[in-house]
């Protein structure tokens, strides 16, 4: 679904009682802890910010809950969660690109700053951990470039630590879009023009964290997701297309790393540690900043997982195209995981028909581009196992895998610097891959009709007894009942 901006968006997340509206926190450590606690449970508006004007306000946990997702990607409200992955995954399999539209002026345009104006401290931004290296604007943002020889434009998220008034630091993983994209700059001897969104829309933002394949604009992805084309203004500086309706955009450039890097970090990142320290890394010269009247900085406090953007549906139903598109047959739910952060580990339900089939779903899944990176355990199991529900995976991986016989070991696969668990040795070499575990969960292919039957009551007992005793059931709520009722009997 569409939203104006992203005030209307907050006042959706109020009305499905997402919301939580907390007055006169300190941005120094307080306001990341109450959002840590309110982490999974509910989006919070802070304003009147300690030293900082009423109306200056920062909303964390800008995608706390499935039902903001289905909101901002337009799946029916009613539907469950793997119901849901496999109504993206359809809808992403239609994809066509729906380009923005460039309008004059636009609310991001009340205020124009450059020169002496440019002052990165006139925002309330927040010191999200302790053990944080800085303040970070940019957390839930959309960096803008634009290819300079074709002329396309990417958007992603990456980290934005303000360093002082007038520069940020940016840390781009190597071989992202906007990293490729600002060595073309660099190899001309040029500064790369960049636009840093710092709060927007979250039906627009999404993209950005999404595999949305290189040569392709986020903007025409977002336009596409939201069933409407995201209108956009041309930045004064830059000339980047940036959202009219935002709520404050950094334009600048980011110049070569042999002119100028400073520390950046540490950073409480998103695999729950501070793996990647601090180091040296380019930085944004701010020429110009943009904002509304009375401007909120979207945030998203990492850290601890599971993390606080949920993105498994979109993830799951990205991976699950790219396993249909690699020819694996049958499969009937793909997830990924939330407590192991999502993409670190992916469970995927097949319905076996062949020996080897389980095998081939599970190097598919490390070999496509969703599953590829920094993701360490795929667990397979069966058709009767709904990934989406995690203590029925488990399940699966205690009664059915044998793990002499069912886990296979590969080794030298790709990682990064955030990896938690990479000797310092391979670290200091800038050697980052490290190895993935294949779980069968699953029934072994050779004797599956001999495998014992599990102990269920079959959907007809369970309706029929739904029915009998309506009374009885009054303390399930309809969901709770409705999930109960898939399972299925197995034999
Ligand atoms: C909350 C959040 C923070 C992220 N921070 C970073 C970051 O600091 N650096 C980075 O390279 N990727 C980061 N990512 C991952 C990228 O945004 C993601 O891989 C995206 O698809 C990259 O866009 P691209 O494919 O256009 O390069 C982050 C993702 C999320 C959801």
């Amino acid at each position: 679904m569409a939203f104006r901006d992203l005030r209307e968006y907050i006042q959706k997340s109020e009305e499905i009682g997402v919301l939580k509206r907390i007055d006169g926190v300190d941005w120094n450590l307080d306001l990341g802890a109450l959002s840590d606690l309110y982490r999974r449970r509910k989006s919070i508006l802070f304003d009147k910010i300690k030293g900082y004007p009423a109306g200056f306000r920062v909303f964390s946990n800008i995608l706390a809950t499935e039902a903001q997702q289905k909101l901002c990607m337009g799946i029916p409200a009613e539907l469950g969660t793997l119901d849901s992955v496999r109504f993206l995954k359809n809808k992403f399999a239609t994809f066509k690109p729906t380009p923005p539209v460039v309008r004059k002026t636009g609310p991001i345009l009340e205020n124009v700053l450059s020169g002496d104006k440019v002052d990165l401290l006139k925002f309330p931004t927040p010191w999200w951990h302790e053990l944080d290296g800085g303040r970070y604007i940019g957390t839930a943002d959309m960096v803008i470039t634009r290819d300079p020889d074709d002329g396309w434009v990417n958007f992603g998220t990456y980290r934005v630590m303000v360093h002082d008034a007038k520069t940020t630091g940016i840390y781009i993983v190597a071989g992202r879009h906007a990293d490729l994209i600002r060595r073309k700059y660099w190899a001309k001897g040029q500064a790369c023009p960049v636009a840093v969104v710092c709060g927007e829309d979250p039906s627009v933002f999404i993209p950005s964290h999404l595999s949305v394949p290189y040569g392709v604009s986020e903007y025409d992805y977002a336009g596409w997701l939201r069933d409407k084309p995201v209108e956009v203004v041309k930045a004064p500086v830059t000339g980047l297309p940036i959202p009219a309706a935002a709520e404050i955009v950094l334009e600048g450039e980011i110049p070569p790393p042999e002119v100028e890097t400073r520390l950046e970090g540490p950073f409480g990142e998103w695999t729950g540690y501070y793996a990647s320290g601090q180091r040296n890394v380019p930085v944004i010269r701010v020429k110009s900043i943009l904002h509304r009247n009375d401007p909120i900085i979207t945030g998203v406090s990492s850290g601890l997982v599971p993390s606080e953007v949920r993105t498994s549906l979109s993830v799951s139903a990205i991976l699950w195209n790219q396993l249909e598109q690699a020819g694996v047959p049958e499969v009937r739910g793909v997830w990924a995981m939330e407590p192991a952060g999502f993409t670190r580990m992916y469970a995927v339900s097949i319905k076996q028909c062949y020996a080897g089939h389980a095998k081939q779903a599970a190097m598919a899944v490390g070999g496509c581009r969703q599953g590829a990176h920094h993701s360490k355990f795929t667990i397979i199991v069966d058709e009767d196992i709904d990934p989406t529900i995690e203590d029925d995976v488990w399940f699966a991986v205690a009664s059915r895998c044998d793990p002499a016989t069912s886990i296979d070991i590969i080794s030298g696969c790709w990682s990064d610097p955030l990896d938690s668990r990479l000797e310092p040795e391979k670290k200091d070499r800038g050697e980052y891959t490290h190895s993935k575990a294949i779980i069968y969960a699953c029934k072994p292919y050779q004797w599956i009709d001999k495998f014992p039957p599990v102990v269920r009551s079959s959907p007809e007992l369970l309706e029929r007894v739904k029915e009998k005793y309506k009374g009885t059931l009054s303390d399930f709520s309809e969901a709770e009942l409705k999930r109960i009722l898939r399972a299925k009997v197995v034999k």
